[in-house]
């Protein structure tokens, strides 16, 4: 284990996890995990950067790590935790943030979309979320960070603090802090509206119609993929700008049924969307079938999520209270008595 390559990813138990989430992180996380030593947590202190509900935070924390299992995370080669569990991740947030230069935080893309919805009540957590998101990465000295597209400006924040920290306060050669690499695969990085394909597929999309979640039912997924927006050109074809839904739901197509991309290109390019739609939606429910089995056994089985995240609890803080002394150190703290 000692020479493998650490990874770390997580996702916010905000709503229903979907599609994007799916294909765009976790199904990478399950297809890399044997080669790496991973963690994965379920950010929870990243879920109230957004004014949220306390009745349903910890429920649906709990429903996001019995995902990450249905979804077939391994925990021979896994880690499996909740990002509150382990209180390093804000000690860590505090000290890096005395080190980030304001300016850096308020160039993201994300902070400046999410602070336009929240007009005058935007909370410093929000602007703070890209030093929390170095922490959790940062705290277990991931190698990779597997995501999708829309977190790769986090990630070079990330790597920026990084080496400002290194700079700052480790010697030459012995950097304190380890420079963490996203990866970014190509297919699945980006997956887009089915209302709209020129916006990404996205949990705080008001429309339901505009996304699959990995928990619905037949009976809403057919109904999803019969009202999404197609054009109405007929033979479908992979990346042509001017048909950005018809790019987006072949990708799909790809991704839920395992084909390749030319096998579904020869399949497809003389097909109406009369006959794609029904193909579309037996493939999507068929995917995810076996992911929403997993899903409510576990559910049903409390004890055993409890001892999972039990476990991750303690595996991950062993790692974090490590770094955390290094960083202290170097920060020129003395260690309590
Ligand atoms: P979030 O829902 O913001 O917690 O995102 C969790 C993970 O899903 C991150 O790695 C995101 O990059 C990824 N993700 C979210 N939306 C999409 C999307 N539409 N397409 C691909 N990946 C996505
Ligand atoms: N910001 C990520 C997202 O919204 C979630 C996240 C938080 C994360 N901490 C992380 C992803 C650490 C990778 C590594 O998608």
């Amino acid at each position: 284990m000692g020479t493998q390559q650490r990874v770390l990813s997580g996702v916010q138990p905000t709503g229903n996890l979907h599609l994007g989430n799916y294909l765009g992180a976790i199904r990478n996380w399950v297809e890399i995990q044997h080669q790496y030593d991973n963690y994965f947590c379920v950010v929870d202190l990243h879920a109230i950067t957004v004014p949220h509900n306390p009745a349903i935070l910890a429920g649906d924390t709990y429903g996001i790590a019995a995902l990450y299992l249905a979804c077939g995370i391994d925990l021979q080669h896994s880690t499996i935790f909740i990002q509150s569990h382990v209180p390093a991740h804000c000690e860590l947030t505090w000290l890096l943030n005395c080190i980030t230069p304001l300016n850096w935080l308020e160039d993201m893309i994300q902070f400046k979309e999410k602070a336009v919805k929240q007009g005058e009540n935007v909370g410093v957590g929000l602007l703070d979320y890209p030093v929390l998101m170095a922490a959790d990465i940062l705290l277990y000295q991931a190698d990779k960070v597997p995501v999708g597209e829309d977190q790769k400006q986090h990630l070079e924040l990330t790597r920026d603090i990084v080496n400002r920290f290194n700079h700052q306060f480790a010697k030459q050669d012995e950097p304190v802090l380890k420079l963490p690499d996203p990866l970014i695969r190509k297919e699945g990085a980006r997956v887009m509206s089915l209302t709209d394909g020129t916006k990404k597929m996205s949990k705080s999309d008001p429309s339901e119609l505009s996304r699959i979640n990995l928990l619905d039912s037949a009976d809403e997924i057919t109904k999803k993929i019969k009202r999404c927006k197609t054009d109405p050109v007929r033979g479908l074809t992979f990346d042509d700008a001017e048909r950005p839904e018809c790019n987006n739901l072949l990708t799909l197509y790809m991704l839920l049924s395992g084909k390749t991309k030319a096998e579904v290109a020869a399949e497809c390019e003389d097909m109406g969307w009369g006959q794609f739609k029904p193909l579309l939606t037996e493939t999507t429910i068929a995917a995810l079938k076996p992911i929403q089995e997993k899903y409510h056994q576990i559910m049903a089985d409390k004890g055993y999520l409890e001892s999972v995240l039990r476990d991750g609890r303690e595996k991950a803080e062993d790692i974090a209270k490590q770094t955390l002394i290094q960083v202290k150190a170097a920060m020129g703290y003395s260690m309590p008595l």
